[in-house]
């Protein structure tokens, strides 16, 4: 049964909440309202949620390198928990670490009460990877590879059958099932990954960049598969370094960056709180960047003016009120004989979070 609860428009998604005829008398008071405008804005306060992995000072170095510095964190159970960060952050040795594949060089975590140090076998066993690249038998067909993952996990020959025929219908890939593997599309691959990642019915599912390097399409697919599964109870850690997927899809998001968590929070809670303020988006022809190193500092200096931010022909300038300062920026820059192509108030993306944070574009 769907877990999935509507109440007054507002969509709430809770583990432990699996009956949709819960009374609207019961659930109010289980629910703390801070914000009606969200869905990410509501808390629920239900006694059963416990955390479901807490990580501890987890950190990694290969030699010199440190992959993972120190990080702290906890997921509740329930969520879509995203880790978001370009190339290089450490989301994928986080996920390593977390899955047991590899082990850390200092800290630990606790995954559903077992220690990551000390109960791996236990961890395992209520866990399921998407790992980020492909990694099942390309030579065998579909239905054999969720049939050897089922005899891994000792399930019996009926187990295997009904749930792998259930899989392979819930991610369209019935039809294909005696097709080997090798010969799929990335979609398919992707699709089949994450069918075997749930043949065992794990209680948390991680997927390290399930939708990168896919068509649209897919990446839907991908999505609505995930946001199916953990309406079904499935908590899901997921990482992406795609601002907006994280955005659509993550009920509350870590950005990483270098090996550190920079930010936390929803995605509403990591754009207006970091970002307090309204955001200015100016676009400068290229060749005004000779001047911007003395420019930047004199906007600094503007009494409405919080922050400047110039990448790539494109100033992101944070005021504290929307009063005038629109003009009085346009006038900044007509005053130094600066010409501006394009000028507009924005909503500020995750990226732009992103940018703030590191001072660099995602992409760099
Ligand atoms: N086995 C390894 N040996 C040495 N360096 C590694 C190893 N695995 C990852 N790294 C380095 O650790 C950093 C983080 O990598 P990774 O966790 O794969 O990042 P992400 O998944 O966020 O792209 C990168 O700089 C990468 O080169
Ligand atoms: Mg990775």
């Amino acid at each position: 049964m769907s877990s999935k609860i509507n109440i007054n428009n507002i969509e709430i998604k809770n583990n432990d909440i699996k009956n949709n005829d819960i009374k609207n008398s019961r659930m109010k008071n289980d629910i703390e309202t801070k914000s009606m405008k969200n869905k990410n804005d509501i808390e629920i306060k239900n006694n059963k949620t416990k955390n479901n992995i807490e990580i501890k000072n987890l950190t990694k170095k290969f030699g010199n390198f440190t992959a993972v510095d120190k990080m702290n964190l906890t997921i509740k159970e329930g969520e879509i928990f995203g880790f978001l960060g370009p190339n290089g952050a450490g989301k994928t040795t986080t996920i390593s670490m977390l899955t047991t594949l590899i082990h850390p060089t200092s800290g630990t975590a606790v995954i559903a009460g077992h220690d990551l140090l000390t109960e791996d076998v236990d961890i395992r066993s209520i866990i399921g990877v998407v790992p980020q690249s492909f990694s099942l038998f390309a030579e065998l067909t579909a239905q054999e590879n969720l049939e050897y993952i089922g005899k891994l996990y000792g399930m019996s020959t009926n187990q295997i059958k009904e749930r792998s025929e259930y899989l392979l219908k819930q991610v369209s890939l019935y039809e294909h099932r005696d097709r080997i593997a090798g010969i799929f599309s990335g979609g398919m691959k992707q699709r089949l990954s994450l069918a075997a990642s749930i043949m065992s019915s794990p209680k948390i599912l991680f997927m390290d960049e399930p939708t990168t390097g896919l068509d649209p399409q897919s990446r839907i697919a991908i999505r609505e598969l995930t946001e199916q599964l953990n309406s079904e109870g499935i908590t899901i850690i997921y990482t992406t370094h795609d601002m907006e997927e994280a955005d659509k899809i993550c009920d509350r998001i870590v950005i990483m960056d270098q090996g550190k968590i920079i930010a936390d929070g929803t995605s509403d809670q990591l754009k207006h709180l970091i970002m307090s303020g309204h955001l200015i988006e100016v676009r400068l022809s290229p060749e005004e960047k000779k001047d911007m190193h003395n420019i930047i500092p004199e906007l600094k200096k503007l009494s409405f003016v919080k922050s400047v931010v110039y990448n790539k022909d494109v100033m992101h300038i944070t005021v504290n009120t929307k009063a005038g300062t629109f003009y009085m920026i346009s006038d900044f820059f007509h005053k130094k004989n600066i010409v501006i192509e394009e000028i507009q108030y924005k909503e500020p993306s995750l990226e732009d979070v992103f940018i703030h944070l590191t001072k660099k574009d995602v992409r760099d």
